[in-house]
């Protein structure tokens, strides 16, 4: 496939050959991506194909080993800690990773990010943001409440009103969704959806959930192994001709696979035998 060449000025974020190699592994080789503002564009792919590798680098948490990385046409990917501070003040974080501190309460991990940033001293004044951030996610109520006394989707509720403390320009979010029964999900699909039109907040979100992609995607992008499989809106994307891209999508393992894993049984010895035990 030929790629159109980003620039910098492209998109809010652009990726430009992005490669990362750990070692002997590459987890992501030369993959140009030019983020939309405001639009939510989904980052799809198998376990293990670079989604949380590739959201790293889009705040520096990773750095590349070849290849630039531009947030608002700055390149970003070279800066030193200091100077990634501020940039990542425009954006706010969903991630697993980056649950809630079980030891504060509800009130404790909104204002947390606030206190690191910036110099709100007055309780009345972060009292009332807080409650905002709240009702946005359906939890003003829970100021108090410790995370171990919530369900799993309120946590997630909870980490969202946490993600847009700072009023973030754009949001990440790596796997919202993951762990959650399906009306749960859609709740959180909903509140991504709310955010990114009610306060014009860029998405990115990483979910194997094809439903969730659908539904919230202005755009999806497809990862295999590291490379871009696949790029476009939730139509095009379901009627890709790729083999890859359907097999993912329609959740089926592919022949060759399939065929590797049946011969398994008898290639690997994978039950002890009597003579095993001789001796001990
Ligand atoms: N810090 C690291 N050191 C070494 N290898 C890493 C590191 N982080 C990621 N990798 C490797 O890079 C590849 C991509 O990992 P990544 O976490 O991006 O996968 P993913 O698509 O998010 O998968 P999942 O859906 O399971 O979360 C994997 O092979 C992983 O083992
Ligand atoms: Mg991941």
């Amino acid at each position: 496939m030929t790629r159109v060449e980003v620039k910098p000025g492209d998109g809010i974020l652009v990726t430009r050959n992005l490669t990362k190699i750990y070692g002997e592994r590459v987890a992501l080789e030369k993959v140009s991506v030019a983020i939309e503002k405001g639009k939510t564009t989904v980052i799809i792919g198998q376990s293990g194909c670079g989604k949380t590798v590739f959201m790293k680098h889009l705040i520096a948490l990773e750095r590349p080993t070849e290849g630039e990385v531009f947030f608002k046409g700055q390149r970003i990917d070279q800066l030193h800690n200091h100077e990634l501070a501020e940039v990542r003040t425009s954006f706010g974080f969903c991630f697993q990773m980056g649950a809630l501190f079980d030891s504060l309460t509800v009130y404790e991990n909104i204002i947390f990010p606030i206190q690191q940033h910036r110099e709100i001293k007055d309780f009345k004044v972060l009292g009332e943001l807080v409650k905002l951030k709240l009702a946005l996610v359906g939890m003003d109520g829970y100021q108090h409440q410790y995370p171990a006394s919530l369900s799993g989707g309120q946590k997630k509720r909870v980490s969202l009103a946490r993600a847009i403390a700072l009023n973030p320009e754009v949001v990440l979010y790596d796997e919202p969704t993951t762990g959650l029964d399906p009306i749960t999900s859609d709740v959180i699909n909903e509140l991504i959806i709310k955010l990114q039109r009610e306060l014009k907040i860029t998405s990115v979100v990483v979910t194997h959930d094809m439903k969730s992609a659908y539904k919230i995607a202005d755009r999806i992008i497809m990862l295999h192994r590291g490379k871009i499989a696949a790029d476009g809106d939730a139509d095009y994307i379901r009627n890709h001709p790729s083999e890859v891209v359907r097999q993912f999508i329609e959740g089926r393992i592919g022949e060759a696979d399939l065929a590797a894993l049946r011969l398994g049984g008898t290639k690997f010895p994978t039950q002890f035998q009597p003579e095993d035990f001789s001796g001990t």
